[in-house]
């Protein structure tokens, strides 16, 4: 059911937002996936894209359905990328790195005209927080940077519990560029910007997964068809 409406919203979000020859970057989870591979259907019949992915296993995903990738250095700004969220707000804030691919994907995302986000209406929340906010950081000096992480979440007034996230066998969890993956369980975001602004100078934190003022548009998928949020033209 809900794969179905993750399906709905990708379908709508290409055929408002995709145009044959656009730069493309591809977002990365069981909702962008869908994305993928309307992108693949697309080229089949003819059109063409260059895309940019933003995880290895968009990446695998691309070469198996023959779509013509490059790297973000050769591409430089891209037209649109479309990724999925684990949560939005109304103020499209967002937290991403479910996947814990959140690195690469606001590196593609800061370099794109703009950032689509594809949904179902469980990823819609009046404050955000009820996903726990991954974090990706170093392997050096990862207790230095938890503590400081921790020191950020208490003078923000934020209660917080950090977890390194492991696999299903108990390894650490790695991510695509060789650093371990932490989540932050919380009990509220209530200024994602703030927030962010200040998780941004901790060294040692390569990157978190709150989005601020990068997405342009949710298309949610629901039972009664998909709506557009926050689409400014
Ligand atoms: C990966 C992400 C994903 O976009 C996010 O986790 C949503 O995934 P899904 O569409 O599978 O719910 O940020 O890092």
């Amino acid at each position: 059911m809900s794969d179905q409406l993750k399906r709905l919203a990708a379908e709508a979000a290409a055929s408002a937002e995709l145009r044959s020859g656009m730069k493309l970057g591809l977002g990365t989870g069981s909702t962008a996936k869908h994305f993928v591979d309307i992108v693949g259907e697309r080229i089949r019949a003819g059109e063409t894209y260059l895309c940019v992915p933003t995880s290895e296993a968009t990446r695998r995903q691309a070469e198996s359905l023959g779509i013509p990738l490059t790297s973000l250095d050769e591409a430089g700004e891209l037209d649109l990328t479309v990724d999925g969220a684990d949560e939005f707000d109304p103020g499209l804030n967002l937290i991403k790195g479910g996947g814990g691919a959140h690195l690469r994907e606001k590196m593609v995302a800061a370099n794109s005209r703009r950032m689509i986000v594809i949904a179902d209406a469980s990823k819609r929340v009046a404050r955000l927080g009820a996903f726990p906010l991954p974090l990706e950081i170093t392997p050096f000096a990862q207790g230095t940077t938890v503590r400081a992480v921790a020191r950020v979440f208490a003078e923000a007034g934020i209660r917080a519990e950090i977890r390194q996230r492991h696999r299903p066998d108990g390894s650490p969890y790695i991510s695509d560029n060789g650093n371990l993956i932490f989540d932050v369980a919380n009990d509220g975001i209530a200024d994602p910007a703030s927030l962010a602004d200040r998780l941004d100078r901790i060294p040692g934190l390569v990157e978190h997964g709150l989005f601020v003022g990068l997405c342009f548009a949710v298309y949610l998928g629901a039972e009664e068809g998909v709506a557009v949020i926050g689409k400014k033209t």
